[in-house]
């Protein structure tokens, strides 16, 4: 553990006395459980263009679109929660933590316990329909064939009947906010209520470059929370923040929470 214990100390004693406090995720939260974040230099930003998050791009290019979400949601299914996950878990079972607001779609918090989730861009666990809104677990939209991301690289991949409606034969999507969609109503009205009373706001694993979720570290800022972040990469608040840590989220939560009674 690279970061020196007196910090560590001083944030634990900051959590445990804290009235309130929220924890903030970004996609860097679940990358040492095997997922790839968006903007780091292996992210996915990095290798596709954002575009593809856009209903237009599952219009116009189907083939591109339910690859990329066919990819991730594979993956999605095929990993665990990481130590960082656990602790956030525990940490809200010990009644130090009373929400967690995630930019990511992954599940990881839930099903490594936590109840207090609030899922501001969707969740890819469920696909639903465009038609007649029917939801479905997202594996429902993974290629029956075998080799799909072979012919992926090949060339060849062409998206087939797994993407239309069981019921309907309506277009399936993923449960994700597209870029140009609204973030769901309560879950954002939640986290807005909660970076208002918090009197401790942490931030893990986010470049904080996406509005309007950027928006909620600076709200508690706002009314005088005091804001831990823990990235590896530098973000526009760290000036802001009374602690910044750049080590790996998960051995970092890890520590904090063995430190809190
Ligand atoms: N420990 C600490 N920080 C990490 C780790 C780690 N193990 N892994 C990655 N990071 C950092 C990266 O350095 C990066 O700064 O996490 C940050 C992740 O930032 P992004 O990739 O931009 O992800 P995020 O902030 O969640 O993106 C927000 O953008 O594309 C949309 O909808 C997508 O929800 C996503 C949103
Ligand atoms: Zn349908």
């Amino acid at each position: 553990m690279k970061q020196n214990i007196d910090v560590l100390q001083e944030i634990a004693l900051a959590w445990q006395s804290a009235k309130a406090v929220a924890v903030f995720t970004g996609a860097g939260m679940s990358t040492e459980s095997g997922l790839p974040d968006f903007r780091s230099r292996q992210g996915l930003w990095k290798q596709r263009p954002e575009s593809l998050a856009t209903l237009a791009a599952l219009h116009n290019t189907p083939d591109e679109f339910y690859f990329f979400y066919q990819w991730r949601i594979r993956q999605l299914w095929q990993v665990e929660p990481n130590a960082g996950h656990q602790a956030l878990a525990s940490l809200e079972r010990s009644g130090h933590l009373q929400h967690i607001v995630t930019q990511n779609v992954d599940g990881l918090h839930q099903r490594a316990g936590s109840q207090q989730v609030s899922e501001l861009h969707g969740s890819l666990k469920t696909v639903s329909c465009l038609d007649c809104r029917a939801s479905y677990d997202s594996r429902q939209l993974l290629p029956r064939q075998e080799g799909w991301e072979a012919a992926y690289q090949a060339g060849t991949y062409r998206y087939g009947a797994e993407y239309s409606c069981p019921s309907c034969k309506g277009k399936l999507r993923p449960d994700v906010v597209l870029f140009g969609e609204h973030l769901p109503e309560s879950p954002w009205r939640q986290s807005v209520q909660m970076a208002r009373s918090a009197e401790l706001f942490v931030v893990v694993g986010s470049s904080l470059l996406v509005s309007p979720a950027n928006q909620l570290p600076q709200s508690a800022l706002a009314q005088g929370a005091k804001l831990v972040i823990i990235n590896q990469e530098p973000t526009p608040l760290d000036a802001q923040a009374t602690w910044k840590l750049d080590n790996k989220a998960a051995e970092t939560l890890a520590a904090v929470a063995a430190l809190i009674s």
